[in-house]
C-alpha cells in the first residue's frame, strides 16, 4: 500500500477502453488473439446494434481479458481492454468518429478504469473536491459491480480531449465467483452500462457541452496557485492550498445549488 490518505485511494487498473477506426477494429482483434494470447473465451463482451432496420448489425464494442491473476484469496485481478468503433452509419452523428477525426488518429485511449475498495467513499471524497462525474454511480442488479465516470481532462476553452477516468468497485463475493465460473462472462461488462455511457457521451458531443473533470473556474483557480512555477517547484503547501481551494469551491457550488 503506497502512502495514501485513505485505503479507497489505493487504485488498481481494472480495464482500459480505446476508440478505434473501423479499419483497425477487427485487425486489433487479430492482434489480441495472436500477440496478446487472447482466446475465444477471453472475449468477455461484445455488443452489436442494428442502427437502421434492414442494414444489418454492426459491432459497437468488444472487450478482451488480456491477463488473469488470482491474487489474494477470493480476489480476482483481471486486466481487460475494451475496444470501441464508430459503428453508426455515415448519415448519423458519432462522437466516437468525431473524436478520432479531431485527434487525426486511428486509435486513442478513451478511459482507464481504476478499481477502488470503496467507491461510495471515493466518490464523496472527489465530489467534495469539485470533481465532476458525467453519470451517477451505476449499480448492477446483483450489487456486485458499481462504477462511475468522471468528466474529461482538458484545458478550459480548448477542445475536449475525449479522455476520462472510470472508477469501479467489484465486490468479489462467492456469488460473483460462481457466476464467473459458470461462464457468465458478460457479468464484467453490462449492456446497460456500456450503452448508458455511450449515449451520455453522444449527448454531450451533440450538444457541444462536454463536462470537464473540474469546472473551468476551479481549474483556473488551481492553475493560478502555481502560476509561473516549474513542476519541481510545486511545494507541499501549494498542494495543501490547492486542496483547500477545491474543497471551498465544491462547498460553495453545492450551497449555490441548494439555494437555487
Ligand atoms: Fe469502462
Amino acid at each position: 500500500m503506497p502512502s495514501k490518505k485513505y485505503p479507497f485511494l489505493n487504485f488498481h487498473v481494472d480495464h482500459m477502453a480505446m476508440h478505434t477506426e473501423p479499419g483497425m477494429y477487427s485487425a486489433a482483434y487479430i492482434f489480441y488473439r495472436v500477440i496478446f494470447g487472447v482466446s475465444k473465451e477471453d472475449v468477455i463482451y461484445e455488443k452489436r446494434l442494428e442502427w437502421e432496420k434492414g442494414q444489418g448489425e454492426e459491432s459497437m464494442t468488444y472487450a478482451v481479458c488480456i491477463g488473469r491473476n488470482k491474487a489474494a484469496e477470493g480476489s480476482l485481478q483481471n486486466t481487460m481492454i475494451a475496444m470501441i468503433q464508430p459503428s453508426e452509419p455515415k448519415s448519423r452523428p458519432s462522437h466516437s468518429r468525431k473524436l478520432l477525426t479531431d485527434h487525426s488518429s486511428s486509435a486513442f485511449w478513451q478511459h482507464i478504469a481504476l478499481r477502488t475498495s470503496d467507491l461510495l467513499e471515493f466518490h464523496k471524497y472527489a465530489v467534495e473536491r469539485g470533481v465532476n462525474f458525467i453519470t451517477p454511480i451505476m449499480k448492477d442488479d446483483d450489487d456486485d459491480l458499481i462504477q462511475v465516470f468522471s468528466g474529461e481532462w482538458y484545458i478550459p476553452g480548448s477542445k475536449p480531449s475525449g479522455t476520462f477516468f472510470e472508477f469501479v468497485q467489484r465486490e468479489i463475493n462467492p456469488a460473483l465467483l460462481k457466476k464467473i465460473e459458470e461462464h457468465n462472462r458478460e457479468s464484467w461488462f453490462r449492456d446497460k452500462t456500456f450503452l448508458g455511457l455511450y449515449e451520455e457521451k453522444e449527448k454531450e458531443y451533440q450538444s457541444g457541452e462536454i463536462k470537464p473533470f473540474v469546472d473551468p473556474e476551479l481549474f483556473d483557480k488551481v492553475n493560478s496557485l502555481i502560476k509561473g512555477k516549474k513542476f519541481w517547484e510545486i511545494t507541499e503547501s501549494d498542494i495543501g492550498n490547492a486542496e483547500k481551494a477545491m474543497i471551498e469551491y465544491a462547498k460553495f457550488r453545492s450551497q449555490a445549488k441548494v439555494a437555487k
